[in-house]
């Protein structure tokens, strides 16, 4: 049996309607998992769910993940039709570069809302015996931002660096319940959220970024692979754990 296969599991991945969720959706069904498809953007859910490996089975879910209360009904409404959780990837997230003095209130409130909370409470509703397989894994993409610093990113970073620590934590409540939990930590994949902070920021301070990557920008399989490690019982020893996977980025 190969270990990193992941058939008949029932992964459900936040942020699969677009650049490394989506990846992580194509990748993950290439192994064999079942998918619940988790975005806002129903047309783009319907594209990646259009890329996936024939034979897997898959659900969308179009919601936004800050309003938990729609969330746990749709999760069990999907439960029915593909069965119990075994997996779980927290990928949606927004990213801000912005001068601190451009920093306030309703911007740490959003960016953690998304990135921290809604994870949060979707692992909380799967850690339920009810939508949740004997055993299962949990994991949330976080950043390098969340371990090293970077001028304008400093809600973002928080909230990354509140997502490792958390995850940790919870990999500590939840080893009784047979869930691991894990982060990952790329640095600058090729994704939208990129393009779009390229944009901000200009092509001076773009081309000092792309300098600090050793083997260059990375694409969304390379984190997808990671997901499909720490999801597969390849890695089934480990848990509360912050995989780097950042083409050297934090090795300066
Ligand atoms: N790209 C990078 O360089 C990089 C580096 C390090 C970490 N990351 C992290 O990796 C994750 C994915 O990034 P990406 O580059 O793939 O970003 P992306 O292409 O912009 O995708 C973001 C995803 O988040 C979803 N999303 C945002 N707000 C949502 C909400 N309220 N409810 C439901 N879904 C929501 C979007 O879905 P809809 O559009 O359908 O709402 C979209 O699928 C993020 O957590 C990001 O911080 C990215």
């Amino acid at each position: 049996m190969d270990p990193f296969s992941l058939k008949s599991k029932v992964i459900l991945i936040t942020g699969a309607s677009s650049g490394i969720g989506r990846s992580c959706s194509v990748e993950c069904s290439k192994r064999g998992a079942d998918l619940i498809l988790l975005g806002r953007n129903r047309d783009e859910l319907m594209k990646t769910l259009s890329l996936l490996e024939s034979g897997s089975k898959a659900e969308i879910i179009a919601e936004d993940i800050t309003q938990p209360e729609n969330i746990e009904s749709a999760i069990a409404d999907k439960v029915m039709i593909l069965g119990k959780i075994s997996g779980f990837i927290h990928c949606a997230g927004i990213e801000k570069t912005l001068p601190l003095k451009k920093h306030n209130a309703a911007l740490y409130h959003d960016i953690f809302a998304i990135n921290v909370i809604a994870g949060f409470e979707i692992a909380k509703i799967l850690s339920l015996k009810k939508y949740k397989e004997e055993t299962s894994s949990f994991v949330f993409i976080s950043s390098v931002a969340g371990m090293v610093g970077e001028p304008g990113k400093a809600a973002y970073s928080a909230s990354k660096g509140a997502v490792i620590s958390g995850a940790r934590s919870l990999a500590m409540e939840l080893c009784r319940s047979n869930v691991r939990v894990n982060s990952i930590s790329p640095a600058m994949v090729n994704t939208p959220i990129l393009e779009r902070m390229f944009e901000e920021i200009g092509e001076e301070a773009s081309s000092e970024i792309i300098r600090k990557h050793p083997l260059g920008i990375g694409n969304p399989e390379d984190v997808a692979n990671a997901c499909i490690f720490l999801l597969s019982d390849a890695s089934r020893w480990v848990t509360g754990t912050n995989l780097v996977i950042d083409g050297g980025y934090s090795a300066q």
